[in-house]
């Protein structure tokens, strides 16, 4: 697949407005991602799981204008107009506009919301922008499904090309956005191991999973709400020329290679051990950048300290990750449910700002409402 393949043949159906309000879910990431190439390339492999109540709803509704000079869109968060989003959602529309020529014909209103505060330090990229490539990629469908210049085979948009799609799409937005719209894994980037891996877009795990990883859980310590003092998009370009980096893109490739058995005979132990190591080496390349930075505050590492000497007493198997900031995702079987939030209640809450944290476990993917 190349990214030439996603460019449609020119439309010569029309529509003068409509709209389509798709959901689509955060991701939290096993193996991470931590550093790109041009046009949002990977460095390495990325294996997440989907997350099933952290989502982003988004209503597009379009209508055509008369000039095709310029993007024209309006955004709203919570009905409140939102005009700081504009300038990330204007370098994703010129970024993918090659792809979607439709977007300067059209007036678009974004309306979005997200069952998570904004506030609250987890990232809405992955989750807002796959559910607006979806509702553009809906836009897309129903132009060709109306083209009658087309055969009908060309015309039917085959369900697998249209994800396929919206994950290229939704990557120009925000790299981990590709992974989201399908569940209970994600991959993006390609890896010898797994068949249709891509660069270009994410696709859902293929291969056996274990009953023990059946509706894990993911609580969401909120250790801090602020904006992150680095942003991904920053972290990412330091891996230019880091010391580290070439060994940690391969390090990357062999936790995905060693993920897939541990997925497929559901040693937990293993799992722990190569979920935390990535969560501190993905740190560790924020440590060591130059310019270096620490997106981790005290009380994440309260927490991981705390989730070892659980672990060390009672012989759970609950493990922490973290994303690029400092709150803490603690992910545990769903047969240990019970025990890890009386010990998250009892021992963890008190670290978090307010006593926030969100509860969480695998999802399926995104849905067209
Ligand atoms: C640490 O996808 O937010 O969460 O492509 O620049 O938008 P951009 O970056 P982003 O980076 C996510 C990094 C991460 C790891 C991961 O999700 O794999």
């Amino acid at each position: 697949m190349t990214a030439q393949q996603f460019i449609p043949k020119p439309y010569t159906s029309s529509i003068e407005n409509g709209s389509f309000t798709w959901s689509s879910p955060s991701n939290i990431a096993l193996v991470k991602y931590w550093g790109k190439k041009e046009n949002q390339i990977p460095e390495n492999p990325s294996i997440s799981f989907t997350l099933n109540d952290c989502k982003t709803t988004t209503r597009l509704s379009f209508s055509k204008k008369e000039s095709a000079d310029d993007f024209s869109f309006e955004v709203f968060l919570d009905d409140e107009k939102k005009d700081d989003f504009k300038p990330k959602i204007e370098t994703f529309f010129k970024r993918i506009e090659a792809y979607l020529p439709f977007l300067k014909q059209y007036h678009f209103k974004i309306e979005t919301t997200n069952t998570f505060p904004h506030s609250s330090g987890i990232a809405s990229s992955a989750s807002g922008m796959s559910a607006l490539a979806l509702c553009l990629m809906s836009v897309e469908k129903e132009l060709v499904e109306r083209d009658v210049t087309l055969s009908a085979v060309e015309r039917s948009f085959e369900k697998d090309f249209f994800i396929q799609k919206a994950s290229f799409l939704a990557r120009l937005g925000s790299g981990s956005a590709c992974r989201s719209l399908e569940g209970d894994l994600g991959v993006w980037g390609k890896h010898d191991a797994i068949d249709g891996s891509s660069d270009l877009f994410g696709v859902k795990y293929p291969f056996e999973v274990h009953e023990n990883f059946k509706n894990y859980q993911d609580t969401i310590l909120l250790v801090d709400k602020g904006e992150k003092q680095v942003s991904s998009t920053v972290g990412h370009n330091l891996m230019h020329g880091h010391p580290f980096a070439q060994e940690r893109f391969k390090q990357a490739d062999k936790n995905l290679t060693d993920i897939i058995s541990i997925l497929k005979s559901g040693d937990l132990d293993k799992f722990i051990k190569l979920v935390e190591s990535e969560a501190l080496t993905l740190h560790a390349m924020m440590m060591t950048s130059m310019p270096y930075f620490i997106l981790m505050k005290p009380n994440t590492l309260e927490i991981i300290n705390k989730i070892w000497v659980f672990r060390q007493k009672t012989g759970s198997k609950v493990c922490f990750t973290l994303d690029a900031g400092a709150n803490v995702h603690v992910l545990y079987p769903e047969n240990e449910c019970e025990d890890v939030l009386e010990f998250i209640k009892s021992e963890l809450v008190a670290y978090c700002q307010k006593g926030h944290y969100i509860s969480d476990r695998i999802g399926f993917g995104a849905k067209l409402l």
